[in-house]
């Protein structure tokens, strides 16, 4: 089975990611990590020189041509399921799991770290609620594609197992 899971940066999707796959053993795929092992470098610095349309089919390929393991967990970057065909290639070659939280709830999880995230990087702490708020709106058509869609605040990898079990 392979498990995608998705949803804004800061939704926790490596975090949980990870200990979803050391409770079901199976390997972690990190996307974002991925395409730091093609390019040799920091998806900021990335995305810094060769611009988001790059980043973005970059993405893409990397998401579609990942040999992946038959049992995997995938944490995808926050803007991965939004472009090209990509929401409707991961629903046909795995589960997506939706880590849905609030722009209020994100901008705490986010607000530390505004520095390393390539899309944040222009931002004040002031203007970050409102840059979430409107970039969800954007995105929210396609995050809500997914298989399973879960509240992100206090969700456990013992929680996404169990929906995952009860879906079969
Ligand atoms: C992005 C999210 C990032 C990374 C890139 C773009 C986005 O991944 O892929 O900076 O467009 O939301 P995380 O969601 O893992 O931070």
């Amino acid at each position: 089975m392979k498990i995608f899971l998705i949803g804004f940066m800061g939704c926790g999707k490596s975090t949980l990611g990870r200990k979803l796959a050391t409770k079901l053993g199976y390997d972690l795929i990190d996307l974002d990590h991925q395409i730091e092992v093609i390019t040799g470098g920091s998806v900021a610095d990335y995305f810094a020189v060769n611009g988001e349309e790059v980043f973005r089919k970059l993405e893409s390929d990397t998401l579609k041509g990942f040999d992946y393991p038959k049992n995997c967990v995938i944490a995808t970057g926050g803007g991965t399921p939004c472009y090209f065909d990509n929401m409707d290639w991961i629903n046909k070659n795995g589960t997506s799991v939706y880590i849905e939280m609030s722009p209020l709830a994100l901008a705490k999880r986010l607000e530390k770290g505004i520095a390393k995230r390539p899309l944040l990087s222009s931002l004040s702490e002031e203007s970050l609620v409102h840059f979430i708020h409107n970039k969800l709106e954007e995105r929210e058509g396609f995050y809500h594609q997914a298989t399973i869609t879960l509240n992100g605040v206090n969700l456990t990898a013992d929680i996404i197992r169990a929906e995952l079990l009860a879906r079969g």
